[in-house]
């Protein structure tokens, strides 16, 4: 059994805990920034090809109290760290230290490495000392630190989660994967409903809907750095990859909704669309927010409209985009943005809000809930 974790985005903690319980992975622990769980190594394989809202899938090798610096060369030297690094393999190590004495990261940094190297030789029969190869495939670590808590971190991820290869060029503010599916996975939408996003740039929300929508693994066309490791050996991602294969669904009924007022945002994100292998499942139109209207009942209004000098007139823009909700009848809408005075341009307070990071800006996602769809039980009553 592996002990592993999951990193996140503030605020995504619970919509991972949901997706590793949908995986069969319930989580054992949910703190700021990461959910943990058990496993097999098929599943760290299964976590990383189908987590959506997640930063990394992270083996947690080791974990002890320590306020000494000393005390750390010496537990980290002597754990038995040819389970996890074959002698030739690669282990760049990176650190955090939060609220502890063992606060400089540097320090951390080259001591665990001395102590890995040294653990190593020792394994081998070397002379202390000896120079270890480091060519093949990596294991990178991470020492985390906090509240003098050490937790030493396998990550088996390599690039971030949010690197799903699909997306290829950028528009003015583009969401990060990772986020718009939390935001999705937040929403009230499913497969069968209408959704529209009005200021789409390069399509990031309805392309990570429609991945959703089509149970497509979000990871399924890219490489994890664990993939070079004896302990998930390539058999087993292929077994895997083969398995996420055969879960996809046939494309949506109806097509979801992408606009933007940008032609160059708009051709990114058919671009964007088409490489995610859902470009008949979203339509992009050149429009503005002002323009665009609703196509079907019970739909899922989903944005995160432009905000800030460089993305002009940020007032306008709401206004346009809380006209719009209004104009949809028993539409949901799901809006990302910081602007204080979107809810009373709106002229009324989201039922459900919830603080989201938008890289380093901070957000407010506001949920607007509609009537529920008559196929759910909703209609004729509205939902409160
Ligand atoms: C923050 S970006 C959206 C980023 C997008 N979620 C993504 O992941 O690429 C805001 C977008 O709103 C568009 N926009 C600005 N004013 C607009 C308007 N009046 N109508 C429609 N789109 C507009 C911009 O062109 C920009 O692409």
């Amino acid at each position: 059994m592996l002990f592993l974790q999951a990193t996140a985005a503030f605020g995504l903690e619970a919509v991972v805990g949901r997706e590793l319980e949908a995986l069969g992975l319930p989580p054992t622990e949910k703190e700021d920034g990461r959910v943990r769980f058990d496993g097999e190594p098929a599943d760290l394989v299964r976590a990383n090809l189908w987590l959506r809202a997640a930063d990394r899938v992270q083996v947690v090798a080791e974990e002890f109290d320590c306020d000494d610096y000393d005390a750390f060369y010496e537990t980290v030297r002597t754990l038995d760290w040819t389970q996890w690094i074959a002698y030739d393999a690669a282990f760049p190590v990176t650190g955090r230290s939060v609220r502890s004495a063992l606060g400089h990261v540097p320090t951390l940094q080259s001591m665990a490495k001395k102590a890995i190297a040294e653990a190593l030789c020792e394994a081998r029969g070397d002379r202390p000392g000896s120079p270890v190869p480091e060519v093949g495939p990596p294991v990178p670590i991470e020492v985390n630190v906090r509240k003098d808590r050490v937790s030493l971190l396998l990550d088996t991820t390599g690039p971030g989660l949010h690197k799903r290869g699909y997306r290829d060029l950028t528009g003015p503010a583009p969401l990060k994967e990772t986020l718009a599916a939390g935001i999705v996975l937040l929403s009230v939408w499913t497969r069968d409903r209408p959704l529209l996003d009005p200021c789409c740039g390069t399509g990031t929300l309805p392309i990570e809907a429609a991945l959703i929508g089509r149970n497509m693994a979000p990871g399924l066309h890219r490489e994890f750095v664990a993939e070079g490791w004896p302990l998930a050996p390539p058999e087993l991602w292929a077994e895997q990859r083969a398995a996420a294969e055969a879960a996809i669904l046939p494309p949506l009924e109806k097509p979801l909704q992408g606009g933007d007022i940008d032609r160059d945002a708009v051709s990114a994100a058919r671009r964007h669309a088409g490489r995610a292998g859902v470009g008949e499942d979203v339509h992009f139109q050149q429009r503005t927010i002002a323009e665009a209207g609703a196509k079907g009942s019970h739909g899922v209004l989903l944005a995160n409209p432009p905000y800030g000098e460089r993305l002009g007139d940020a007032d306008a823009v709401h206004a346009d985009l809380a006209a719009l909700l209004n104009r949809l009848g028993d539409w949901s809408a799901a809006i990302l943005t910081p602007h204080p005075a979107f809810p009373s341009m709106v002229g009324r307070k989201a039922e459900r809000r919830r603080k989201l990071y938008n890289g380093t800006l901070a957000c407010t996602l506001h949920q607007y809930l509609g009537p529920k769809p008559p196929a759910l039980g909703g209609d004729p009553v509205p939902a409160g």
